[in-house]
């Protein structure tokens, strides 16, 4: 039994008054893995931000629970406490904090006072951790992704995650940028943090992160709602034709949020027997 509960129910927010999650749902338990597709602005990233607590999105309804707790009566720094963790499509710079300095006061935050963790031990953990991950060891007293390649971003939100251990891991395009050999490094990663004590929700574009890291559910957005959800050959599907046949079936022209359009109802099934 998976000790983790990740469920978002009606989710829909807006941003400068205009509605961009429309309804979504989506049920994560500890050992799946979620990957989220679907064409350019139809609200993947504002969702992972929504469930962040990112201050630009106003959730106007719906519900987010991780282990049955509000999501969304806690403060930014709760849901990281909490166990959720965002690797960010554009991942900010931070002149002046080392990349370890940061992991030491984030790993200290969710540790609390009184629990932080030696500095021998933490040097040890991220020693191994960019390790495996193939990072140069310079990279610990980097300033936060200043100067980093898009690459070595990508992988400095893996060595993030693998450190604060989290419950729920969100990847925004994780895959964007990297190189084959990048990409197999952090699908990895990814795949070594695999466990029933943790849940993934992945945004891609792409079929080939898909098939480093098989996963259980493949969900399509469009126009800020989840409108298919199916297992892999949903994504191998979307590889080959395209979003196309799937907007004929839906009856929609423009997929975008931007566009506003009648509201459409689609069938859907998040919890689906795995496949
Ligand atoms: N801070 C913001 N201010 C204004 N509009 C925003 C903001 N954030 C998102 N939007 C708009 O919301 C829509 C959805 O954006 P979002 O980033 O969620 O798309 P996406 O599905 O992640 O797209 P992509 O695949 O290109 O990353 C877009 O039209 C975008 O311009
Ligand atoms: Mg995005």
């Amino acid at each position: 039994m998976s000790n983790v509960q990740f469920t978002i129910q009606g989710l829909k927010a807006q941003i400068e008054g205009k509605d961009i999650l429309k309804g979504v749902d989506i049920e994560i338990k500890g050992g799946e893995i979620h990957a989220i597709m679907g064409p350019n602005g139809t609200g993947k990233s504002t969702l992972a931000s929504a469930i962040m607590g990112h201050p630009a999105y106003e959730v106007t309804a719906g519900s987010i629970t991780l282990n049955g707790e509000d999501v969304l009566e806690m403060e930014v720094d709760e849901r990281a406490r909490a166990g959720l963790f965002l690797a960010m499509q554009y991942p900010s710079e931070i002149a002046g904090v080392t990349n370890a300095d940061f992991l030491r006061s984030a790993i200290n935050a969710r540790r609390g006072e009184g629990n932080e963790i030696s500095l021998i031990k933490f040097i040890r953990q991220m020693e191994a951790s960019m390790k495996s991950l193939a990072m140069d060891p310079q990279f610990m007293h980097r300033y936060l992704n200043e100067g980093f390649s898009g690459g070595e971003k990508k992988r400095n939100e893996i060595l993030q995650m693998a450190m604060l251990d989290p419950k729920i891991c969100i990847l925004d395009e994780i895959d964007s940028g990297l190189d084959i050999d990048a990409l197999k490094i952090v699908a990895d990663g990814v795949n070594d943090m695999r466990s029933e004590e943790r849940g993934f929700l992945i945004i891609t574009h792409y079929q080939r992160l898909l098939n480093y890291i098989t996963p259980d559910f493949v969900h399509v957005m469009m126009q800020g709602r989840i409108v298919r959800s199916g297992g892999p050959e949903l994504a191998q599907r979307l590889e080959n034709e395209g979003y196309e046949w799937l907007k004929e079936e839906l009856g929609i022209e423009d997929e975008t949020v931007g566009q506003e359009s009648e509201e459409f109802q689609v069938p859907m099934n998040t919890t689906a027997p795995k496949y």
